[in-house]
């Protein structure tokens, strides 16, 4: 899909559709629509005194034929109203317009910034909604015959003046949509596709065509390197587990300025192992190495964006089997960090090999660590599908990603880490046990577990287990990988 700006009058832009958006409010004729509506000789405002336009969230208008326009089509998307109107709002208008004209064979479309909108993160917006939106996960469906594709977007309403900012905003759009979609293809992979071992060899392409130093670790390695707990996990099936680093490593990093460490869960299928899960849904276990492919996603777009610290991606990659050599509970096992654990429970597994990578990114030199997992059903419970789980052991390091969320327009929420929470997990006969003793808070006991390997380094743990994967499309995303939290990592890098 071509994505280009467009200074062009909206009345002489030839497309198969114009797009813009329409504020609920007494009269939603104002502004550039008003300026639309008299080119259409009044339709607009005959449409609004009708009840047919009103402006409330993502409702849908298509005019055909429409007057005094050179576009074949006019769509107007209801925006909601104008006060909680923001970029967030603009990426799902771009991305639901983007799939409502795909879906009815539309080959290209014109978007329309309202008068005052033409700014540069406005076009990033745009450009992340539509490419996002544009995502399908058809990849092994054989019968294309009938596929609908948008080939061009064309994003208008912008001056000379404001061409260059918009331009600027439409590439970095590019990148971080690109990588978006990077994570979602990796994510969509069923686990007979991506073995962990299939995995490293798409990071280290993914790598090398980016310009990152990337390493391997294989089995020998990561036994040489005493990582018990992601071996304890790989143990219960005859694929080998790896370790997956990429580094990005900018000549002009800032002195004294953090090494961010991203640790990724990447379990490319979880049955559970010994305690093995319910048949029911487990199909849908091919997702928990979504924390993993995320990680790997920044890791793209950071090469390509260029910020000027030092981010190390340690990702820690399985599959969890209930094999004959499987792990069983209350076997007891060490650490990379020397730390003992006793296994309760072989499907918290994702805990066990996240203390391995954190352990390995501060050994690699991270100082502020940040690691992303569908670590819980338990943050379902808690925060359903809307927001991912944030945890810290540090709150100035914490704020400054929950900053990020906002300011990219990802929902997340903090939830509590008191020092209580910490005794459900102390081992009765190791140093401690990976699932709670404790009733509740399945989460936040995750959470601790995980920050026992990050010791006093500012760390910061995302539960995606809600979040990564949309059970069922939305207007603006087709059903499956969501691609979360990339967006407010790469935002967090760049803000240094
Ligand atoms: N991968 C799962 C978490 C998960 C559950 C993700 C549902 C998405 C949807 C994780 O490895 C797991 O199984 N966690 C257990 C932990 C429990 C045994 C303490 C869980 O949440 O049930
Ligand atoms: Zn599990
Ligand atoms: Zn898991």
């Amino acid at each position: 899909m071509q994505i280009t700006l467009e200074t062009t009058p909206f009345a002489a832009i030839e497309t198969d559709a114009l797009v813009s958006y329409v504020f609920e409010e007494t009269d939603p004729v104002q502004g550039r629509i008003a300026e639309i509506d008299q080119a259409a000789a009044g339709l607009l405002r005959k449409l609004a005194k009708s009840g047919e336009l009103t402006g409330k969230t993502l409702e849908f208008t298509l005019i055909h034929a429409p007057a005094g326009l050179k576009a074949a089509r006019l769509l107007l998307v209801g925006a909601g109203k104008r006060e909680q109107f923001n970029g967030a709002a603009l990426r799902k208008i771009a991305g639901a317009a983007l799939r409502y004209l795909k879906s009815r064979s539309a080959k290209n479309f014109a978007f329309l910034v309202r008068e005052s909108d033409a700014t540069g993160e406005n076009a990033q917006a745009i450009v992340e909604g539509a490419f996002a939106a544009n995502f399908e996960t058809d990849k092994y469906k054989t019968d294309k015959k009938n596929d609908k594709n948008i080939e061009a977007v064309s994003i208008a309403g912008y001056s000379d003046a404001e061409r260059a900012a918009g331009e600027k905003g439409l590439s970095k759009g590019r990148i971080i949509a690109d990588a978006q979609n990077f994570t979602r293809d990796l994510v969509n992979e069923p686990s007979n596709k991506l073995t962990p071992r299939i995995l490293a060899q798409k990071a280290e392409a993914m790598a090398r065509e980016a310009g990152l130093s990337v390493e391997i670790l294989d089995e020998k390695k990561i036994a040489d390197l005493k990582m018990g707990a992601l071996l304890s996990v790989a143990q219960g099936g005859p694929e080998p587990p790896r370790m997956i680093v990429v580094t990005y490593n900018p000549s002009n990093a800032k002195p004294g300025a953090p090494v961010i460490g991203l640790v990724g869960k990447a379990v490319t299928f979880d049955t559970g192992g010994i305690s093995i899960k319910p048949s029911e849904g487990m199909e849908k276990m091919k997702y928990d190495m979504a924390g993993g492919a995320t990680m790997l996603g920044v890791m793209r777009a950071l090469a390509a964006l260029k910020p000027n610290v030092k981010v190390i991606c340690v990702v820690p990659s399985t599959e969890n089997m209930p094999g004959g050599t499987a792990q069983k509970p209350g076997d007891i096992q060490t650490a990379m960090s020397g730390k003992t654990i006793e296994v309760l429970n072989t499907d918290a597994e994702g805990r066990l090999i996240l203390a391995d990578g954190v352990h390995y990114a501060k050994q690699l030199g991270a100082t502020h660590l940040v690691d992303a997992a569908t670590l819980t059903g338990a943050i379902v419970v808690a925060l359903a599908n809307i927001n991912v789980g944030v945890f810290g052991s540090d709150q100035a390091w914490t704020d400054k990603l929950l900053a990020s969320a906002k300011a990219v327009g990802e929902k997340m929420w903090q939830l509590p880490m008191d020092d209580e929470y910490r005794e459900f997990i102390k081992g009765s006969f190791a140093d401690i046990q990976n699932i709670s003793s404790g009733k509740g808070g399945g989460s936040i006991t995750g959470a601790w577990f995980i920050r026992e390997f990050a010791g006093d380094s500012p760390w910061i743990h995302l539960d995606i287990a809600g979040t990564a994967w949309n059970d069922d499309a939305k207007p603006w995303l087709a059903k499956g990988p969501t691609g979360v939290a990339l967006r407010t990592l790469v935002h967090l890098v760049l803000s240094f």
